[in-house]
């Protein structure tokens, strides 16, 4: 029987409101004119960028102005799991009169109209050294491995009237993006997470808001704005994304740092709690637990942190209350092992070596830590809390991390005076001062034993007065 004149309206109706024609918001449309041969979007994550893209070629494809294609992702796994086979992939958004096929040994899809797509991983550019196409497709371009893979692409992309690119990604401040921005026949949509929000699912943006509202960072993933280095910064973001790890390996020591605020409240600064390890000579940030907290709360959940990672050590700066931090560590649990560290350089002098061991690629953050590393990309050598509103305490305990596993382990180069003393009563200290030693802070060692800590209560100054005395 033939469908009635309303079945037909109501099909056409449905395919209407499922047509990415009828869907897609303005910005989501091919930009008009013929003067550009990249088009850019730049947007936050979940701004639909994906389902543009795939939504572009798809729609060339069918329409068959477009014949040879490439589509190129991060990974391998990326082609297939975001764009193939991904809710914003072909598969998933094409209806069955023009899904294509995908045959993976090939890395191809096939369009009912023969129209044919190439799928690039960015990691191996050498298969784009050759092949030559008439559109192509390029996904979350700031995480490629090899900026090369777009040279490539762009060699062998001069086929047909108008060859043409489009680029989505989530920015990063990184050369090439900046080459392309800078380019005149580059047009450039922007856009932010919230102007998607109708389309994703429960719990995305409440998650993505969590990590990152209200962060630095968070005007990169959210907002979709390009962030450019802070000028004179100790930091870069390059450098995190650069060496950015999803898991560490097996490692050889943790420690638990704290910077702990001084007064508690609802203006008091936050408490730094950072752990981190090392295996050779690179160190893993492991985990930013930093916030405000009242001491029974740090110190509890540092030590938590401690036996979670089984770290070796909780390392606490004693500039403010010494007796006050290690009696509260102690108060919860008396075995730990404590090491008071006392700074008696600025802050900028015990960065330096830090943001140092970053550049040269020997720390690691696992995953992301969207506050510390707007503290750290933020930290310029004329810091001036005061006019910042924030005391930058992940970075402090980071740095109190960092020169435990790393930077105090470098041998003193230059001479320093210092007492220590090794005493039968089952504890030793060491107490450097006045060192050379860049990156080296004062610090005293104390052993987990009860003796240990009686003398942790010791601060420095006492320590320092008795040392005067000739003690
Ligand atoms: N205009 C739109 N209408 C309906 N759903 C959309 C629209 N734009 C994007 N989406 C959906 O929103 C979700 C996120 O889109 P995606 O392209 O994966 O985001 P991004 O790549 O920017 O992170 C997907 O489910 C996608 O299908
Ligand atoms: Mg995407």
């Amino acid at each position: 029987m033939l469908p009635s004149t309303a079945q037909l309206y109501g099909r056409l109706a449905d395919a209407l409101s499922n047509s990415w024609r009828v869907q897609a918001r303005p910005e989501q449309r091919e930009p008009s004119g013929d003067r550009w041969s990249t088009w850019l979007i730049l947007a936050g994550r979940g701004w639909g960028k994906t389902r543009t893209g795939c939504e572009w070629i798809h729609g060339h494809a069918v329409a068959g102005t477009a014949h040879r294609i490439a589509l190129v992702a991060p990974t391998a796994a990326d082609v297939r799991d975001v764009l193939i086979e991904g809710p914003s992939g072909f598969l998933q958004i094409a209806s069955n009169s023009t899904r294509p096929t995908w045959e993976p040994s090939k890395h191809r899809l096939t369009w009912p109209n023969g129209v044919e797509a190439s799928a690039f991983s960015a990691e191996e550019p050498e298969r784009l050294r050759g092949p030559q196409h008439d559109l192509a497709y390029c996904d979350e371009l700031a995480t490629w491995k090899h900026p090369e893979a777009l040279d490539m692409l762009n060699f062998g992309l001069r086929v047909g009237i108008r060859p043409r690119k489009l680029i989505t990604t989530t920015p990063k401040p990184s050369k090439l993006l900046k080459a392309i921005i800078a380019d005149p026949t580059t047009v450039i949509t922007r856009g932010a997470t919230t102007d998607n929000a109708k389309n994703l699912a429960p719990g995305f943006m409440d998650g993505i808001l969590r990590k990152y509202g209200g962060t630095r960072l968070g005007r990169q993933e959210i907002d979709g704005e390009l962030l450019l280095d802070v000028p004179n910064a100790l930091w870069q973001l390059d450098w995190l994304d650069r060496d950015r790890v999803a898991k560490a390996p097996e490692l050889e020591r943790v420690v638990v740092a704290i910077d702990p605020a001084v007064t508690s409240g609802e203006d008091a600064d936050e408490t730094g709690i950072i752990v981190a390890g090392v295996v050779g000579d690179h160190a893993y940030v492991l985990e930013d637990s930093s916030g405000k907290y009242q001491p029974h709360e740090w110190a509890q959940r540092a030590i938590g942190l401690y036996r979670k990672h089984r770290a070796d050590r909780v390392v606490a700066e004693v500039n403010n209350g010494g007796e006050m931090v290690a009696s509260t560590i102690r108060m919860i649990d008396p075995n730990v092992s404590f090491k008071a560290v006392h700074a008696s350089r600025g802050k900028v002098i015990r960065a330096e070596p830090c943001s140092a061991l970053y550049e040269q690629s020997r720390v690691h953050h696992v995953g992301t830590f969207a506050r510390l590393e707007d503290q750290l990309c933020s930290f310029t050598s004329d810091f001036n809390r005061g006019a910042a509103g924030y005391s930058p305490d992940r970075l402090d305990a980071l740095v109190w991390a960092l020169s435990e596993l790393m930077v105090m382990a470098v041998e003193p180069v230059l001479p320093y005076f210092g007492w220590q003393t090794t005493s039968g009563t089952g504890w030793n200290g060491a107490f450097h001062t006045g060192g050379n030693n860049a990156g080296t802070p004062e610090s005293a060692v104390y052993s987990s034993s009860p003796e240990g800590f009686r003398n942790m209560l010791y601060d420095m100054e006492e320590i320092e007065r008795q040392r005067r005395r000739g003690w």
